[in-house]
């Protein structure tokens, strides 16, 4: 019997208009298997995390939706840029505000896979590695898989945003079957 399509949040850690990381997104978007696809969510209205504001009465509407929209996803997909070796802020503030209340969390328990570009030769490898920590302090499941290392990204897109690096969409594409495989596993029955 075939199953329903897995539905996945697709989050960029990159407000920027030309983010590689959006783009990267964006390939595994048009990449993924029949049975998976991907809705990319935009993080640019979420306010900066404050305890004082995360109740019921004053959370943001953004926030709330962002929640929502983890909730309904049978899994995530994270494309993350490295700042500092680091997760970016703009990803972990996120990140923080889905993970609140303790308990509450539409992350715990959820299913993510890990990406990352940069236009230096590591692909955002530490910030992945980085980010696996703070999921696991959020009690989510990251796709045990070595992952998406995209390095040297100028090189592998054209000027229209295309990912035309054909060693890399295979690998992208393989990846999506082995992570829906995976979600499928792993993730609440559907
Ligand atoms: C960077 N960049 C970067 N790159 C890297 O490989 N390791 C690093 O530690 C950092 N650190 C860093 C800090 C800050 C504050 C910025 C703004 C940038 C470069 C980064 O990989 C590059 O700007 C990417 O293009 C960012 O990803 P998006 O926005 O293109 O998705």
């Amino acid at each position: 019997m075939q199953q329903p399509p897995l539905r996945v949040l697709g989050i960029a850690g990159s407000l920027r208009t030309g983010s590689w990381n959006r783009k990267l997104l964006e390939a595994a978007r048009r990449l993924a298997p029949a049975d998976l696809s991907i809705e990319p969510v935009d993080l640019g209205e979420i306010p900066l995390y404050n305890a004082d504001l995360d109740t019921p009465e004053r959370r943001a509407s953004s926030v709330e939706g962002l929640k929502e929209s983890i909730r309904n996803a049978d899994a995530l997909l994270i494309a993350t840029p490295e700042y500092n070796y680091g997760v970016p802020g703009v990803l972990k503030n996120a990140i923080d505000w889905a993970s609140r209340p303790a308990g509450e969390s539409p992350l715990a328990g959820k299913p993510v896979g890990i990406m990352g570009a940069s236009p230096g030769a590591l692909g955002a490898v530490r910030a992945q590695e980085h980010l696996k920590l703070v999921l696991l302090g959020t009690l989510a499941q990251v796709f045990p898989h070595p992952g998406v290392v995209v390095g040297n990204v100028r090189a592998k897109f054209d000027a229209s945003g295309e990912l035309v690096d054909e060693a890399t969409r295979r690998f992208i594409a393989a990846y999506l079957v082995d992570f829906a495989a995976w979600v499928r596993r792993v993730g609440p029955p559907r």
